[in-house]
């Protein structure tokens, strides 16, 4: 098998899809590895399930830096020092600059809990519930530098069910997540999916 590709986590939360994307790749035929997880949030509960698995973590906190370029810069020698070939976005909750963008362009990833390009940004599920939706889900798309819009990978779907909370449906849609998001790195480490160009 051709080498695995080195992949970091990025999280700001609890990182229970960085938990899918660890326990995908225990696989020994899966084609990537992680390498190290970052967090924008040095409490990010996601960071100690990181260190249980043995996996090298890394904080910054943008209060530390003078700019948000500054703080990009320093994220992206975090992930060069890690030799790090693909980054996954697994609930980082961070608008990126441009220059961090184009830089891991087509090699940086991000799973959004709707279907893109509906309901960008946040509080996605309660929004979609507002406008009375019979169908919600989530996306893994590229990471550009407008927030949201990079090409999908994947979707999957999940119905919406009459009395709904965003609670309800946020954990409907989690469960897709969390098998979404190790397929679609899959399809990217192994070849199978490229930036369109
Ligand atoms: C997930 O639902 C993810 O799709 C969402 O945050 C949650 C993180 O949960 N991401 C976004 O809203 C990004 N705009 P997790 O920390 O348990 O993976």
């Amino acid at each position: 098998m051709t080498a695995k590709k080195r992949v970091a986590i990025l999280i700001s939360g609890r990182g229970s899809n960085m938990t899918a994307l660890i326990n995908a790749a225990k696989s020994p035929d899966y084609p990537a590895e992680i390498i190290g997880v970052f967090s924008n949030r040095v409490a990010a509960p996601g960071l100690d399930v990181a260190r249980a698995e043995g996996i090298p973590t890394a904080t910054l906190a943008q209060s530390s830096f003078a700019s948000r370029l500054a703080f990009d810069e320093a994220l992206t020698g975090i992930l060069e020092g890690w030799d790090t070939d693909i980054v996954c976005m697994a609930g980082f909750m961070r608008i990126l600059t441009p220059e961090f963008t184009n830089r891991w362009l087509g090699r940086a990833i991000n799973i959004h809990p709707s279907l893109l390009p509906a309901y960008k940004g946040l509080d996605t599920h309660a929004r979609a519930l507002a406008d009375g939706v019979t169908e919600a889900g989530c996306t893994v798309h590229f990471v550009t530098p407008g927030l949201d819009e990079g090409p999908a990978i994947l979707q999957a779907r999940v119905p919406v069910h009459p009395g709904d909370t965003p609670d309800d449906l946020a954990a409907r849609v989690l469960v897709e997540e969390h098998r979404l998001y190790p397929e679609a790195l899959r399809l990217l480490a192994s070849g199978q999916v490229a930036y369109p160009q």
